[in-house]
């Protein structure tokens, strides 16, 4: 199928280039050439394993071309739009005009018959208010709202082999034909089982909004687990392990420690309870401000424990900071935990150098007071402190022996509970981390 895919960020950048690998011909669109100067060099903007070899191989075949022209997307089947809808500035609601402008600017551009695809995460209701315009402008083309789970550090697995696909379509014919179409464009991952279900706009939107809600919750609720096992002397890790034996509760995403951040999670809760507040359902959402505070609560605890490893008071002592993503595997600094605690101590009058595989470039963009430093032997050099705060593999692997001779004294807040505290005790470190003992 002839494909377009509207905006290339991490979402579309993924999406066209394994579009182009399942056979479709593609284009991606970007308003940024920065952006599409990198694509079209078969360079990925942005950190994310396994891209650059899927945008070569893609490209290879000639199936995948980029632009900033968006008059590519004229005699396009089909037309993805993969926009951003970041926070509103001093709001908590989604700020949806990139995914206006990106539709307007197709509506000017499709015809009959073809179908227009959102994937931006959106308010309730975005997809039927699109829907209604287009049916004035372009009668004959269809809106589905076919939203996206994909995690970053996993994105392209995510989208060549998700697992489910969610269709808000219209009812009637239409919804048949946008249905049948993205059953076309989807074709292998439904060959090979992926399971899919077709609902109204509505319900597709909420499906997305709900998904992060739940994930978001279930991370505040271990990390509210874990303030309580401080109080009480209790370990949240065996806590987790043993309540997660429950096939009910599971036992992923309840890893306690330094609390969720991105592009995603934090956003989207809250855009999700300005939306509910605006039809009326607020009550309904309330726990979410609960959830995003117990989330905002870690990151002062972890500063608090930093100041206690350092004898009572931060200014003057030297700290450094493995991790400033705001996951392992990835390179966004987007309301990254990790990168606020690094900011928070320094503006505390600690000197902080920080030091991370791959986000160090857009963590100076946000923050540039900070001392950064690639390499994590030079980083670690004389440190009286050292925080794990984005638990990247290099990172987990060190040996608190070898640490030892580097730094000039042995204290180690671990937020994100991966160090066994016996083996870094027993090497004479000071250990701190969440929720154990
Ligand atoms: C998330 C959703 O998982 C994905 O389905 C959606 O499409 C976009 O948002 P992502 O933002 O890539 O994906 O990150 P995710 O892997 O969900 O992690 C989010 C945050 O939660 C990270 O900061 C991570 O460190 C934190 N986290 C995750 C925990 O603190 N504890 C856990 O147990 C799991």
């Amino acid at each position: 199928m002839r494909i377009s895919v509207t905006g290339c960020g991490y979402l579309g950048a993924v999406h066209a280039a394994s579009m182009a690998k399942l056979g479709h011909d593609v284009v991606g669109i970007d308003v940024n050439p920065r952006i599409i100067d990198n694509l079209t060099a078969g360079r990925a903007p942005f950190y994310e394993p396994g891209l650059p070899e899927l945008l070569s191989e893609s490209q290879a075949t000639g199936r995948l071309k980029f632009s900033t022209d968006m008059s590519e997307v004229v005699g396009c089947q089909v037309h993805f739009v993969c926009v951003g809808t970041p926070q509103r500035r001093g709001e908590n609601a989604a700020d949806l005009r990139y995914v206006n402008e990106a539709f307007q600017s197709l509506f000017d551009r499709v015809g009959p018959g073809e179908i227009l695809v959102g994937k931006s995460t959106v308010p309730v209701g975005t997809a039927s208010r699109m829907a209604e315009e287009l049916a004035l402008r372009v009668p004959g083309a269809v809106i589905a709202w076919n939203p996206e789970f994909l995690r970053e550090g996993h994105a392209v697995a995510d989208t060549l082999t998700p697992d489910r696909f969610v269709y808000g379509v219209p009812a009637g014919d239409a919804g048949q034909l946008a249905a049948n179409t993205l059953d076309e464009v989807y074709a292998a991952a439904l060959e090979s089982g992926t399971r899919r279900l077709v609902t109204d706009y509505a319900t597709a939107e909420l499906v997305k909004s709900a998904a992060n809600s739940f994930l978001a919750t279930k991370i505040s609720f271990i990390n509210a687990m874990a303030e309580v096992c401080e109080a009480a002397g209790a370990d949240v890790t065996e806590l987790a392990e043993a309540i997660g034996m429950d096939e009910r509760i599971g036992r992923k995403f309840l890893n306690a420690g330094l609390g969720f951040g991105g592009g995603c999670l934090p956003k989207d809760i809250r855009a999700f309870m300005a939306r509910a507040g605006e039809l009326g359902a607020d009550q309904a959402l309330t726990f979410l401000r609960e959830v995003d505070a117990i989330n905002m609560r870690r990151r002062s605890r972890v500063v608090e424990m930093a100041r206690e490893v350092c004898g009572g008071s931060l200014i003057g002592r030297r700290i450094t900071v493995l991790g400033t993503a705001f996951k392992p595997d990835s390179d966004d600094v987007r309301d990254s935990p990790a990168l606020n605690v690094a900011a928070q101590l320094q503006l505390l009058g600690a000197d902080v150098t920080v030091t991370d595989p791959q986000a160090l470039p857009n963590s100076a963009l946000r923050f540039p007071e900070l001392a950064y430093e690639p390499d994590m032997d030079e980083a670690l050099k004389n440190a009286q402190a050292v925080l794990l705060l984005t638990e990247w593999r290099q990172y987990r692997e060190l040996d608190p022996y070898a640490l030892a001779a580097r730094v000039s004294e042995k204290n180690m807040v671990d937020a994100r509970n991966v160090f066994d505290p016996a083996k870094w005790r027993a090497a004479g470190w000071t250990y701190r981390s969440v929720g154990r003992p």
